[in-house]
């Protein structure tokens, strides 16, 4: 079953509460945050997060475009994190890894991403630690942006490494994913779709979850 992860960063923030109900069929919430330094772009950061978390239950997957993250995951956990996705290229080998044990031993999942232009190999020594990979279809920093499908491959090679390992680590994509896009995805692997535009630009919310679920 593929789970949907609209990323809020393409909602209406002045209706934040009923944007969050209206996507209340998919499985996860996607939250950027961006620092300006690792992106060059600013989002939102740890009072919105505690906000949306006394909205909702639903599972939060927080998405960390910031410069060495292991400063911050503690706080991402306390304002109400389940998932804590941080970047590969943010900080050194030894630092990430401590970010990805602290993660763990608070109680929620790790998760690790890689920019497009990382090469794929760069996850592979922190597998042992993930509950999730995200690979970036777009350069992060922006919604809107057109999916770029070479970094399948990523996705081929991960689904590879992970069912002979039989890790329960699941493979999200980020970034241009719309119900075309979803099927090559879900064809690739992917266990996770994050979607911003595609599902806040449309009317019926409902309906574009199912799409992309390819189920219609
Ligand atoms: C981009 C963010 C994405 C973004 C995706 O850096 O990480 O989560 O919201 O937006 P769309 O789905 O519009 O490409
Ligand atoms: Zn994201």
């Amino acid at each position: 079953m593929i789970k949907i992860a609209p990323s809020i960063l393409s909602a209406d923030f002045t209706r934040l509460g009923e944007e969050i109900a209206s996507i209340r069929d998919a499985e996860y919430l996607h939250f950027d945050v961006m620092d300006g330094i690792f992106v060059p772009n600013i989002s939102v950061g740890i009072p919105v997060l505690e906000a949306v978390r006394k909205f909702t239950d639903m599972t939060l997957d927080v998405h960390l475009m910031i410069t060495e993250p292991v400063r911050y995951v503690k706080n991402f956990i306390d304002a109400g994190a389940d998932i804590v996705v941080i970047h590969v290229e943010a900080d050194t080998p030894e630092r990430t890894a401590e970010a990805l044990k602290v993660i763990r031993a608070s109680g929620k999942r790790a998760g690790l991403s890689l920019k497009p232009k990382t090469p794929v190999d760069a996850v592979l020594p922190y597998l042992d630690l993930l509950d999730l990979i995200l690979v970036m279809t777009v350069e992060p920093g922006f919604g809107g942006q057109k999916f770029m499908a070479d970094q399948l491959d990523k996705v081929r090679y991960l689904r590879a490494r992970i069912d002979e390992r039989g890790l329960g680590c699941e493979i999200e994509v980020d970034g241009g994913i719309n119900p075309e896009t979803a099927k090559l995805c879900v064809d690739a692997g992917v266990d996770v779709l994050v979607a911003g535009s595609a599902v806040f630009g449309a009317g019926d919310r409902t309906g574009v979850i199912r799409r992309l679920r390819c189920l219609s």
